[in-house]
């Protein structure tokens, strides 16, 4: 069921989702210029082929929620054209989150700074338990915070440290949706819409629909869009297109069937 709510830019259309299943950095290129007013991202790092080189993820190989060893690997080397683009499509006064472990932020954080971002800081999401690793086992994952233009966040009070624990079993590297939560809570307010180039299980638009955002989300694994879909549906979501620019309306349960057969 869709719901209709006013806000002072009008009458909007609730737990609207979009999805999309392609690369990133050509999603991104679609969508027109300054159209998102956040972005919450978690691509597939090239750090996570390394920890899978000497075997620290067999369990993120073998969960679940896939039939595929792994998801593809976006390469360090591209992080320029998907900061241009991520910046490109953000609206002026916005915010834009890249989760991310230590090492990738060494290099992504330069990057998206080239591209006109401002860094804020690292957020830290603690895990609450110990999970991989040979020496001082990781707790703890990053989100870097970064700032297009001026955008005052919703609540000052707000630590940056967030605990939730982690998923277990879930898609590969699924993060839970109450750290979403606490970032669209903090960038965005009712009605707006927020962007994943790297889906998922879409965490990040279950947040968003959870907090009555619209949401569009991409990713370049079918067995994603399966698994986001049926997701978002299954929250309440009340309608979506695979693109908003030149595809007919599709349910998500229409979308969810359709990729189930693609993976
Ligand atoms: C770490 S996972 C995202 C997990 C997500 N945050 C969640 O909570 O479920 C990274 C995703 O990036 C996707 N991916 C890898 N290369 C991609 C590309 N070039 N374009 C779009 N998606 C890609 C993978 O299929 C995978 O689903």
């Amino acid at each position: 069921m869709q719901r209709t709510l006013y806000s002072p830019r009008g009458f909007v259309s609730q737990n609207i989702v979009y999805l999309s299943n392609q690369d990133a950095v050509a999603w991104l290129r679609e969508q027109p210029a300054e159209s998102f007013d956040l972005l919450i991202t978690d691509p597939a790092y090239e750090s996570l082929e390394k920890h899978r080189a000497i075997g620290t993820t067999t369990r993120l190989k073998h969960s679940k929620a896939s039939s595929n060893d792994w998801f593809a690997i976006f390469p360090n080397s591209r992080f320029p054209e998907l900061f241009e683009e991520t910046f490109r499509v953000l609206k002026r006064n916005s915010h834009f989150y890249l989760f991310c472990d230590a090492e990738t932020m060494f290099v992504a954080k330069p990057e998206a700074e080239r591209a006109g971002f401002r860094f804020w800081k690292p957020l830290v999401w603690d895990k609450r338990s110990i999970g991989m690793g040979y020496h001082y086992r990781a707790r703890y994952e990053l989100i870097l915070f970064f700032e297009k233009g001026k955008r005052r966040l919703n609540d000052l009070g707000i630590a940056d440290v967030i605990s939730v624990n982690r998923i277990r079993g879930g898609y590969p590297a699924e993060k839970p949706p109450e750290i979403s939560e606490v970032l669209i809570a903090q960038s965005s307010s009712p009605g707006e819409l927020v962007g994943d180039p790297f889906m998922g299980s879409g965490s990040v638009g279950a947040a968003a629909v959870k907090l009555n955002r619209r949401f569009s989300g991409n990713d370049l694994n079918p067995q994603s869009l399966h698994v986001a879909a049926e997701r978002l549906h299954t929250l309440g979501a009340a309608c979506a297109r695979t693109n908003p620019a030149t595809s007919a309306p599709q349910t998500l349960l229409e979308i969810a069937a359709l990729a189930h057969d693609r993976r």
